[in-house]
């Protein structure tokens, strides 16, 4: 005995206006129906079943890394038809979840609630309260209030329309009843479809009792069919987001403004400024400080570290005390120790800057290892690809490189060593030196600059 899990997936989306399967339009930066297998995941089905229809290719290849089992529903025949599809070799035993691709903020409370209603003479159906039901399937209950149908919108009478209870579509229910119940669907109805939801008077004829739970929120149960739905409800899941960080301590300069497309773990005192994005796994630790318009995708972002405006980082750690920004891109593979300065227009990929090393402005430092208290100066560029292949730069303790010096890689330069600015370093500086080159000064006494010509 266990839960079996059967995701409708096979809707077109016209009204998106779009090349892209509808559920394959993102919430948060992901798939609709990637949230939905989630949420499949979280309430503990042991088995998942999409049944896909439009653009079935694209939608299997984007989720082809969930463990999930695939059926096609070659023509769309209706929610009972798209079920059925999917029906094949589910044990009796199990309890059935239908969920859909196309509702992607579903909760997991809510679910385990209503599958949690399942026994053998009970199924479960999630309905909600609406102020405006147009379109959706009505609850009807007899004097008793116990649920006896659903009637679709197109098939309901005035009175029976003005019933606000609406059907959500989920539904939780014993396999072997649910499999025998859709055998025994029709299509007689104005759309001509097999409505899944005709399953709820045969299941009051057959002596189940139907017994209802609700969404915690309204947006759990709202299906997307075209832009704007979506756009809402990417809005309220924001919204949530914000909330979830603020709960845990992040201090947010306005809720409204940021926008959370992973998972982000916070410590205490963190400040995050407008407009900033975090992507992926974002791990930020205490005191962090983080200025507006700055976008964090996959990084680790110690205590005590400020981030000021308009930085990227992107695969990148920043160890405690260090400061970031404004304008600085922190590409994969930048791996900060503790205090360290990275200042503004300063681009760095796949290095390691040593304790208390400092590149402030306007630097490329790529495949290079800068050791402890090192001054990168302005300007200075490391020259690590020569058009076919990448080279290290590596770099000691203690070094002072001169502003608007090139390091012509692969070169190592020692500790302690000083590069003059404007130096193109192409050898190797041995520990403790003065490396210059540059050529020397000249002054020309008298000289005249040019006069424009009458
Ligand atoms: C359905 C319900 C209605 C409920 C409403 C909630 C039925 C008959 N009606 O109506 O009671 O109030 O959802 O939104 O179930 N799908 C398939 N294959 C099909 C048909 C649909 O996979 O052949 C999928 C769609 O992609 C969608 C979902 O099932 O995700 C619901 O289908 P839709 O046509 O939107 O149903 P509604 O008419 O809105
Ligand atoms: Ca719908």
């Amino acid at each position: 005995m266990g839960l079996s899990i059967i995701i409708l997936a096979a809707g077109q989306g016209t009204r998106m206006r779009s090349s892209l399967p509808k559920v394959l339009h993102k919430l948060a930066d992901r798939p609709m129906l990637e949230h939905v297998i989630d949420c499949a995941e979280s309430v503990g089905a042991h088995q998942i079943r999409v049944v896909y229809g439009h653009g079935g290719e694209q939608v299997i290849n984007t989720s082809s890394h969930r463990e999930v089992e695939w059926f096609e529903q070659k023509e769309q025949l209706g929610t009972g038809h798209a079920v059925a599809q999917a029906l094949d070799g589910i044990s009796d035993e199990d309890t059935l979840l239908i969920l859909y691709g196309d509702v992607p903020l579903i909760g997991h409370a809510t679910l385990t609630r209503l599958y949690s209603l399942c026994n053998d003479k009970t199924m479960g159906l999630l309905t909600a309260r609406l102020d405006d039901a147009t379109g959706y399937g009505r609850i009807v209950r007899n004097e008793q209030g116990q649920v006896t149908a659903i009637i679709e919108h197109k098939d309901a009478s005035d009175e029976q329309r003005q019933i606000s209870e609406v059907n959500t579509g989920f539904m939780a229910a014993p396999a072997k009843h649910m499999k025998r119940w859709v055998s025994a669907l029709s299509s007689n109805n104005s759309q001509g479809e097999y409505y899944l939801t005709d399953v709820i008077a045969m299941a009051v004829a057959d002596g189940i009792e139907v017994s209802t739970e609700h969404p915690n929120y309204p947006e759990e149960i709202f299906g997307v069919n075209d832009r704007r739905q979506l756009a809402h409800l990417e809005r309220y899941y924001q919204k949530q987001q914000a909330l979830e960080l603020m709960m845990a301590g992040v201090a947010l300069r306005d809720p409204a403004r940021i926008d959370v497309r992973g998972i982000v773990s916070a410590g205490q005192d963190v400040e995050i400024d407008i407009n900033v994005i975090l992507e992926g796994n974002v791990v930020i630790g205490n005191n962090v400080r983080i200025g507006a318009n700055c976008v964090i995708r996959n990084s680790v972002i110690e205590d005590d570290v400020i981030i000021l405006e308009n930085c990227v980082i992107e695969d990148a750690k920043v160890g405690h005390s260090s400061k970031v920004g404004p304008f600085a891109r922190l590409r994969p593979e930048a791996n900060l120790a503790d205090h360290v300065h990275v200042g503004n227009f300063v681009e760095i990929k796949k290095s390691d800057v040593g304790s208390g090393s400092k590149v402030n402005h306007l630097s490329y430092i790529g495949d290079t290892t800068i050791g402890q208290r090192v001054n990168i100066g302005a300007g200075t560029i490391t020259c690590n690809y020569d058009g076919a292949n990448k080279h290290r730069t590596i770099i000691g303790d203690d070094v002072f490189i001169g502003s608007d010096t090139q390091l012509v890689a692969p070169v190592t330069v020692g500790d302690k060593a000083t590069v003059g600015a404007g130096a193109t370093i192409t050898g190797d500086v041995p520990e403790g030196t003065l490396s210059i080159s540059r050529v020397s000064q000249k002054n020309i006494i008298g000289w005249k600059r040019p006069v424009k010509k009458k």
